[in-house]
């Protein structure tokens, strides 16, 4: 029997690390399953937390910090750190608020939600509740929907809906082999489906045929879409999932306002580059044009200082929130970005950055620096 979420959070919970034991007793072993696991033998997830890891630190003394702070500004708009909540679906799997829960905790932390298009309550709900309490700045992460009128009656909603930007999801057209998931027989239960959207009718499998070619990549999304889409709004929309820095380059030449350097934290395709080692290349051939985030195995301030130095605006963070949700609710999710927040001070502090802008390679210690930009 799962435990009730807490309404205190308990002395001995300090880091991200403490919610994710913990976090385990307040789910059933299939929602675990289906969120801890990834893709096939989840190399990925591994490569993702190793690569964070194994990086150090160049620390620097006696110089001043007066002054300083975690604030970034992301299209337009000043964020007080650069920690923003990941889209992750189905959260009321999770704590009976799910997103009303994260995206107030995030509202109130002064950062980002990406709200999902597999979201447990409706967007328009999500942006009300976050509205009517004052807060606020949502993005939307948009699930391409099998066709452009499908797509944009979405988009439209989240738009009308005030969503600042759109999160266009494009490392997914086919789900992952979640081998762990499936030996622990997850099944979404009936009430928490996606209440954004129906489920896109797929083309039916010619006899013989292959259901990702005949049928699920027969309705993804390609380039064109992408430079359709952009037309399509004035919001920013933001390509998540690019790992090619080639991919970075095209993506902003059909109009892409940001990317996102993700792996889809190892859930869709196992064996690929951990982010921390794919960052580097992208955010060198972007040369700042747009903001690059990236995510996959940020559980420390320590690691988002790195991902600063290897050219990273911000971080998204989504298992370790999800955790902190089934622990103890919104004040869980908010106490755990004020942790992570606190932890990035000071790892400021301790390697003479002031701002984030004052993160540079050379915060990471030299040896590594070179295997870091060299993969
Ligand atoms: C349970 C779960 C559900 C997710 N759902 C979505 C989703 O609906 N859309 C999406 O773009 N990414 C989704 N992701 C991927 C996250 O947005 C993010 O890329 C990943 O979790 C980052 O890795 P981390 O969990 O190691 O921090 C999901 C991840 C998890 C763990």
């Amino acid at each position: 029997m799962e435990k009730a979420p807490l309404q205190v959070i308990p002395a001995d919970v300090v880091s991200a690390v403490d919610y994710e034991q913990r976090a385990i007793g307040h789910m059933d072993a299939a929602a675990w399953a289906y969120l801890q696991g990834g893709a096939a033998d989840e190399r990925t997830i591994q490569a993702n937390l190793n690569a964070w890891a194994t990086c150090n630190l160049q620390p620097r003394v006696l110089a001043d910090m007066r002054g300083g702070h975690t604030r970034c500004t992301l299209f337009g708009e000043t964020l007080a750190h650069p920690i923003i909540l990941a889209p992750v679906a189905s959260q009321r799997l999770f704590h009976s608020e799910g997103e009303l829960a994260t995206t107030l905790a995030a509202s109130v932390m002064q950062g980002v939600a990406v709200v999902s298009t597999q979201a447990s309550h409706r967007l328009e709900d999500i942006a009300h509740h976050n509205q009517s309490l004052g807060q606020g700045l949502l993005w939307f992460q948009l699930y391409w929907q099998g066709s452009r009128d499908a797509t944009l009656a979405l988009l439209k909603r989240a738009e009308t809906a005030d969503y600042r930007a759109l999160v266009l999801t494009v490392d997914a057209p086919v789900s992952g082999a979640r081998n762990r998931e499936q030996r622990a027989g997850f099944n979404l239960p009936a009430n928490m489906a996606n209440l954004n959207v129906p489920p896109t009718p797929l083309p039916l499998v010619p006899e013989g045929g292959s259901v990702v070619f005949d049928s699920l990549m027969t309705v993804a999304p390609t380039w064109d879409d992408v430079a359709w889409l952009v037309k399509q709004t004035s919001l920013p929309i933001v390509l998540k999932g690019i790992l090619h820095p080639a991919d970075a380059i095209r993506a902003i030449d059909v109009g892409a306002s940001g990317i996102v350097v993700s792996n889809h934290g190892g859930r869709v395709l196992d064996s690929v580059t951990a982010t921390f080692h794919a960052l580097p290349e992208v955010a060198k051939a972007v040369n700042g044009a747009v903001p690059v985030l990236v995510d996959g195995g940020i559980r420390r301030g320590t690691d988002i200082i790195k991902a600063r130095a290897l050219g990273a605006t911000a971080v998204m963070i989504g298992r370790p929130y999800i955790h902190a949700l089934s622990v103890a609710g919104a004040l869980g999710v908010a106490h755990l970005i004020r942790l992570l927040r606190e932890e990035l001070e000071i790892a400021m502090a301790l390697t003479g950055c002031k701002t984030l802008e004052d993160i540079q390679m050379d915060v990471l210690h030299t040896q590594l620096t070179a295997n870091a930009s060299s993969t």
